[in-house]
């Protein structure tokens, strides 16, 4: 038989369940904004400021000195140690035994499914919500429930009874986000507490995503002379790691992304129980061995000696944010909320029931480049939402934009 009388082979597919998944929405605005010349970016969830020198430079020295091997899986003792004190300040005593170092916040997210969820597994999760999160179980074959939180005169708000009635004893894992990407809602104490015995009861994991927990504006105000005086309360947003013991069904995400800009350097860490660790670190080796022995080194440096920078870039972001806020609200069908964490706000305007098209419509017209709500789920729609972490100058040209589209567009009103 020769080669041309075997039969054409198959189109090779990945996995049903890979190719299921939702491809970014906010990709596809960026996308459509190639070729324009002048964008003002505002869609991805990061400052335009770089990593402060401190932390460039204890990388770079960690280099130098040649940390270029692999770690512990779990991470290097000095930095799981800084951030077993770092979480032990902010939310109660915290041993090493239960912090695992990750290659970033999403790479933790994923690790945590992989510790908890299998093909089959009910997972639930309030949105609107970043992707990645409902996305990830599903990848394990996990089936994803979503509970949406309703909008209305105070922004967004959790309906307890709902996602309590949703969070069955059949039940696996509950997710989320809290301050909450995109819409900056922050669970309550009083919410968590519900939460958790709720959870406790019936045994369903907690994953929480608290990557945002340093950007949460209500006590941002005490500022540097809070810092001076050495005070501890309250300088991250309500946590399941102030109610839970550190030894049962929940598990903490979080990243050095955020609170110390360091998006591209992919480190970040869980608080689980002890218990859960060697089979963490058997995840951790099949999935990336370790994070860089050098991004470890510069990550003791933030931790230890970042915390006025932290509290300072909070009270930059809380400004940023109040003057979005004001430029918003003086466009006429504009609905903004100012929201009380995270570092978007999420907002409705003319046109933005279908907030794809509209959206990929303003990159193209005049540049501006927000993210649609319906990449956050079919909650989101009907809402755009722009990252406000740049300077108000920035801030002010993107206004001006869109300002000019709405004008353009007068027939959306
Ligand atoms: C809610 C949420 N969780 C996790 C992450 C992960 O961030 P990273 O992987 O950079 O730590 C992000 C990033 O934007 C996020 O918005």
């Amino acid at each position: 038989m020769s080669e041309s009388d075997l039969p054409a082979p198959a189109v090779p597919n990945a996995r049903d369940a890979v190719r299921a998944l939702r491809p970014s929405q906010i990709r596809e605005v960026a996308n459509a904004g190639f070729g324009v010349d002048d964008v003002l970016p505002f869609w991805f969830g990061e400052s335009d400021r770089v990593t402060p020198a401190f932390i460039r430079d204890a990388a770079s020295a960690a280099l130098t000195a040649g940390a270029t091997f692999y770690t512990h899986n779990l991470g290097i003792a000095p930095l799981r140690a800084a951030l077993a004190e770092y979480v032990g300040a902010l939310h109660g005593p915290t041993s090493t035994d239960h912090i695992a170092v990750t290659s970033a916040g999403v790479n933790a997210l994923m690790l945590a499914a992989q510790l908890v969820v299998g093909a089959g597994d009910r997972v639930v999760a309030v949105t609107p919500l970043w992707p990645n999160l409902v996305e990830i179980p599903k990848i394990l074959g996990a089936h994803v429930d979503t509970v949406p939180l309703g909008y209305g005169e105070h922004g967004w708000q959790l309906d307890m009874a709902q996602l309590l009635a949703a969070l069955t004893p059949e039940t696996r894992m509950l997710l989320v986000n809290s301050p909450n990407n995109p819409t900056g809602w922050v669970m309550s104490r009083d919410e968590q507490r519900t939460v958790l015995a709720h959870c406790r009861r019936h045994g369903i994991w907690i994953v929480a995503d608290e990557v945002y927990e340093r950007l949460y504006y209500a006590n941002a105000d005490a500022g540097a002379a809070a810092i001076d005086a050495g005070w501890t309360q309250s300088r991250a947003a309500p946590s399941f790691l102030d109610l839970a013991s550190r030894d049962e069904r929940v598990i903490c995400v979080n990243s050095f992304s955020k609170a110390w800009l360091m998006t591209g350097w992919r480190l970040g860490w869980i608080v689980a129980p002890a218990a859960l660790m060697d089979d963490l670190g058997k995840l951790v080796e099949y999935n990336t061995s370790c994070a860089p022995a050098f991004v470890q080194q510069a990550g003791i440096v933030a931790v230890q000696q970042g915390e006025r920078f932290t509290q300072e870039l909070v009270l930059d972001l809380k400004a940023s944010r109040d003057h979005l806020v004001r430029a918003l609200s003086d466009i006429p069908g504009v609905d903004v909320k100012t929201p009380p964490g995270a570092m978007y706000l999420f907002f409705s305007m003319p046109g933005a029931t279908r907030s794809l098209e509209l959206c990929k419509a303003m990159v193209r017209e005049v540049g501006l480049g927000v993210a649609p709500g319906s990449a956050f789920g079919p909650q989101g729609e009907g809402f755009v939402r722009w990252c406000y972490a740049c300077d108000t100058a920035r801030l002010d040209a993107g206004v001006e934009r869109l300002k000019r589209f709405l004008a353009q567009h007068d027939a959306m009103r």
